[in-house]
């Protein structure tokens, strides 16, 4: 730290990158120093933007970390980068916050965790989602215990179309680490455990399908990658999963992630089913014509009653961002090591080999 401001660095010029960097620059008491990516065009962009000396700007993530120039790092590169280059940086003695999902598996995750207890630093992961207005307002409505116990709920994040570049790093499993449920479902388990108070997840049941990557279909419009014709080996990841997990308490929750399959439009959602009120928080649509949507139904003194609560703002990245230089100023860091992500991932891990194996996995009690 230079006095008392933080020193930060972005790993990663993509859209996700993009959005620590605003976040980073509109923060107070932090200033942005160092990007690493890449694209060359994409950094003298964002580089002059964002006002970074040239010797900063790095093409190798490594020459960052190793740089001496920060405080804090945010990582968003490939999936199955976020594990080396948090460890690297962890014991290099800076703070990590890693893009979603955090690593292609638990057990890389876990590599993550260590690295932050063992050099006693902050890491945390981006699950911007979670930070959205309505999901905000539904877990204050939650947990004021409108909605009773809740036994049931469904969650998933269905596209019609949306691919994120077929033939990109996202449909490798080498780099991505997975399809939908690694990429999108990652966001929806995340939400919906946060809504439903960290449950335990118990166990796992789930299938996946490849039905449009394989046949070069189903490519997102704006994204890399051809539209038609992928060559050998550029899709090997699934492009719909379905779970059904058990938590804790006897409540079971249905994920369903896809990005690509027939249906009217996209659609984000998790519908809970509680004793006293039910409700669902619902987004999507087209960049055109995007809806949203939060219901919440129960009964007051016998009457069916709909419930209209106030929606704050969206935090989306800006608040990830934010919630993680307070963690590192809070200057006690024992609390904040991604265990909560890495329990995500260890979900993840469940899901699919109950795929793979085409029966129901019992996940180890923490
Ligand atoms: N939270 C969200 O809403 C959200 C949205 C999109 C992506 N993401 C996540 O963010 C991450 C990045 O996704 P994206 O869509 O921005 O990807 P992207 O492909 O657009 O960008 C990846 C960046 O990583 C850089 N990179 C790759 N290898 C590197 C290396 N060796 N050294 C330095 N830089 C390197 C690339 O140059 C590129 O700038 C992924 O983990 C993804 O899952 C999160």
């Amino acid at each position: 730290m230079s006095g008392s401001t933080l020193r930060a660095g972005v790993i990663g010029l993509g859209w996700a990158g993009q959005q620590h960097m605003a976040a980073y620059a509109e923060a107070p008491d932090v200033e942005l120093v160092a990007l690493a990516g890449l694209e060359t065009e994409a950094m003298a962009r964002l580089g002059d933007g964002y006002g970074i000396a040239a010797d900063h700007r790095f093409p190798a993530w490594q020459d960052l970390v190793s740089s001496g120039a920060l405080d804090v790092v945010s990582i968003a590169t490939p999936t199955t980068l976020h594990a080396p280059i948090a460890v690297t940086a962890l014991d290099a003695g800076l703070h990590v916050l890693s893009e979603k999902p955090m690593a292609e598996n638990g057990t890389a995750a876990r590599t993550m965790v260590d690295a932050a207890k063992r050099n006693d630093r902050v890491l945390d992961v981006s699950f911007n989602h979670r930070r959205r207005g309505d999901v905000a307002a539904l877990k204050k409505i939650i947990d004021a215990g409108l909605l009773g116990q809740i036994y049931y709920a469904k969650a998933g994040w269905l596209r019609r179309e949306g691919i994120p570049g077929l033939g990109s790093w996202f449909t490798r499993r080498a780099t991505a680490g997975g399809g939908p449920m690694m990429d999108i479902g990652v966001h929806m388990l995340d939400m919906a455990l946060h809504l439903l108070g960290e449950p335990g997840v118990r166990s796992a049941s789930a299938a996946t399908y490849a039905e449009f990557g394989p046949r070069g279909r189903g490519n997102s419009s704006g994204m890399a990658g051809a539209k038609t014709g992928v060559e050998a080996g550029a899709f090997d990841v699934e492009d719909l999963s379905t779970a059904f997990l058990r938590l804790d308490g006897g409540g079971t929750l249905l994920l369903e992630s896809s990005w690509a399959q027939y249906i009217p439009r996209d659609q984000a959602y998790v519908t809970l089913y509680g004793s006293e009120g039910g409700a669902n928080v619902e987004f999507g649509g087209t960049p055109t014509e995007p809806y949203r949507s939060l219901s919440i139904w129960t009964e007051k003194d016998g009457v069916p009653a709909i419930l209209q609560p106030d929606i704050p703002p969206d935090g989306g990245h800006r608040a990830a961002v934010l919630d993680f230089l307070e963690m590192v100023t809070s200057g006690d860091f024992t609390s904040y090591r991604g265990e909560q992500a890495l329990a995500r991932a260890v979900v993840v891990d469940a899901c699919y080999a109950s795929a793979d194996q085409g029966s129901e996995v019992i996940l180890a009690v923490p």
